[in-house]
């Protein structure tokens, strides 16, 4: 008899939700996680700690910016670095402590040291070895730097790296607008950091609306954060001050130089299987090193499956989180499932950009007859009331049956209001439908209302 019904690998949001799903459905679970603490990449060095530092930032933004205009004369609001960390510390501990928790209320047991599978059905850890009937692989990602930029983790730093910086640099080069290149250049904008980002592509957020993300990059330029697209870059080094980064400009290909006291390389995460013994196991891999798994997270070895940022995918907590909820629920014998088709992204700096579903280049080149719903939150009075009338919903609706088929919002809250659209879609709702559903005055969500309405008759307040 094995030990274990399953024993899940990696305790991040894909594996530790995995654990504790499987848990409830009646398994004897085990997780085993090789840190300190429960919660992977997202808890420890990701999302987690990133939110902590964009409120603490964001917050000082307000000071600086707009506590005078509202009658709050707070006088000069100075930054203790030492103490944001420790805050920031403080709140990674109450998570991965909430996750410890879980698993005791869940009795989920926890393996703690890193993982190897000796055989099929086998997982190792330290000298033990354990038996269980399922496996699954949840060891998520790590990030990828790139080829002559060497990380020290101190001037040339990941996201990792960014996150504990000793002092708030004077300068800094951000390689990569993606989701973690403009989450951390606008904490270290907001601390008065002059950060450069230098994109190989002409525009920000790539797979992003294209209209949205041009909104998005103006709000940022805004904000004083400086662009540098179409740029690829070629090495960095690190000098006795600081680190030079060197990239050529495609349109000319002419070479350029830019120095800063801390470059964050941010392009991109590789899913993270080393160590595992796979390659002997024989299990088949994809070209740019995911595990290859069919719909229902098998491998191509009987008993081990596969789920978050080590199979294909966006690498998105949530979606991690869903992939380890459908498949404790296919290995207890029902019928997990996860609809790639709403899946929401979110960037959290202020304001927040979220999207679901198709973009409008998506529609375009797939043919489809559609139609734009746009509105402006400078015609939502709650927005202009926080200082946050920047932005706009845009929803794409079919133009034969209203069906939603995607919404991109940049603006106060977006992250959370892209959810009434995510549920309106697993419904398969009309842009009427959503239209029609009463609001509360005064919310943004009047706003995801308005450009439904424009999908129809039009808005009442453009
Ligand atoms: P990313 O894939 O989002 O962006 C990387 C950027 O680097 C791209 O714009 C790419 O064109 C650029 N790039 C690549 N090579 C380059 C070169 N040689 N020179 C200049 N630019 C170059 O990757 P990122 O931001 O590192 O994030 C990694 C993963 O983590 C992503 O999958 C992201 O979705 C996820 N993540 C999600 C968050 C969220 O949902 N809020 C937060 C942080 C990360």
């Amino acid at each position: 008899m094995p030990t274990f019904d399953l024993i899940v690998i990696g305790a991040g949001p894909g594996g530790y939700v995995c654990a504790i799903r499987a848990a409830q459905l009646g398994l004897k679970v085990a997780c085993v996680e090789g840190r300190d603490t429960l919660g992977g990449t997202c808890l420890n060095v990701g999302c987690i700690p990133s939110k902590a530092l964009l409120h603490a930032t964001h917050s000082l933004h307000e000071a600086h910016q707009n506590f005078a205009k509202m009658g709050l004369d707070a006088g000069h609001v100075a930054v203790n670095w030492d103490r944001m960390q420790a805050y920031k510390a403080e709140v990674i501990g109450q998570n991965t402590k909430g996750i410890e928790f879980l698993f005791k209320k869940n009795k989920v047991t926890w393996l703690k040291g890193w993982a190897s599978i000796p055989a099929p059905g086998k997982v190792q850890v330290g000298d033990e070895v354990h038996e269980a009937r399922a496996i699954v692989i949840a060891t998520g990602s790590e990030p990828s730097s790139l080829p002559g930029v060497p990380v020290d983790e101190k001037v040339i730093v990941t996201s990792t790296g960014a996150l504990a910086l000793p002092a708030i640099p004077k300068s800094m080069v951000v390689i990569g607008a993606g989701v973690i290149g403009l989450e951390m250049g606008s904490v270290y904008a907001r601390l008065g950091a002059q950060v450069t980002v230098v994109e190989y592509l002409d525009a920000i957020t790539p797979g992003m609306d294209a209209e949205i993300a041009k909104a998005f990059q103006k709000i940022l330029q805004k904000q004083g954060l400086k662009f540098v697209l179409g740029a690829a870059v070629q090495g960095a080094e690190a000098t006795g001050s600081g680190a030079t980064v060197r990239y050529t400009l495609r349109k000319d290909g002419s070479a350029h130089e830019i120095a800063a006291d801390v470059v964050l390389v941010a392009t991109g995460r590789r899913p993270y299987t080393a160590g595992l013994g796979l390659e002997a196991l024989g299990v088949e891999m994809l070209p740019r090193g995911q595990i290859r798994t069919d719909d229902h997270f098998r491998t191509s070895l009987p008993g081990l499956y596969a789920i978050g940022d080590a199979i294909v995918g966006p690498m998105l907590a949530h979606k991690a989180e869903d992939e380890g909820v459908a498949v404790a629920e296919i290995i207890a014998g029902k019928h997990g499932h996860v609809n790639y088709g709403v899946i929401p992204g979110v960037v959290y700096t202020t304001p927040e950009v979220a999207s679901v579903g198709a973009t409008e280049e998506q529609l375009k080149e797939q043919g489809r007859a559609y139609k734009v719903g746009k509105f402006s939150f400078m015609g939502n009075g709650r927005a202009k009331a926080v200082f946050q009338g920047d932005g706009m919903v845009k929803m794409l609706a079919d133009k034969a049956t209203d069906r939603i088929l995607g919404c991109h919002i940049i603006g106060p809250g977006a992250g959370d209001l892209i959810h009434e659209v995510c549920v309106a879609m697993e419904f398969g709702a009309s842009a009427e439908d959503l239209a029609r559903t009463c609001h509360a005055h005064p919310t943004y969500s009047e706003a995801v209302r308005e450009a439904a309405l424009a999908c129809g008759d039009g808005a009442i307040h453009a």
